[in-house]
């Protein structure tokens, strides 16, 4: 599995933390940048990450900001992405399980390195249940046909 890892510089440091943790479980990390503290704008990683998936070139993508905020509101510009942004375990779960996430957004000055773990593992161990929530799926694509 290949995962396209992205963040601003206030995410810089945990998505660096990231890396060998996705590498011990076997992921390739395709990794977007941003690579170091210097101030960067979000919006650029985001693009990034999100055409990498919406491309195919990575079966899913992690971006991390300050926040987790303006990353997720950017990504979610591209069509067929689903950025999730998610602060607890049950959220990481629920953003695979009903939405599909198929980007996992976290915030660098919001989680530790350990909490952001365990959510990206949870969300990586979940798996979309389909059936009523996969409607519902077709109806936010419905949205982003209608106003494109
Ligand atoms: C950058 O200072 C900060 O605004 C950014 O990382 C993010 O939190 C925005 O939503």
């Amino acid at each position: 599995m290949k995962i396209a890892l992205g963040s601003d510089h206030g995410g810089y440091s945990l998505k660096q933390s990231l890396i060998p943790f996705l590498q011990e479980r076997d992921i390739q990390v395709a990794d977007a940048g941003t690579n170091s503290e210097d101030s960067v704008d979000y919006p650029d990683f985001a693009e990034r990450v999100a055409l990498l998936v919406s491309h195919n070139e990575a079966e899913a993508g992690i971006l991390i900001c300050g926040t987790g905020i303006g990353i997720s509101i950017a990504a979610n510009k591209v069509p067929g992405i689903r950025a999730a942004l998610v602060t607890d375990e049950f959220m990481a779960r629920m953003a695979k399980e009903h939405n599909n996430a198929n980007i996992l957004v976290l915030g660098g000055r919001v989680l530790d390195e350990q909490k952001a773990r365990v959510l990206v593992g949870a969300w990586l161990d979940a798996s979309f249940e389909g059936g009523r929530h996969q409607g519902r799926l077709d109806k936010i694509t419905e949205i982003e046909n209608k106003y494109r």
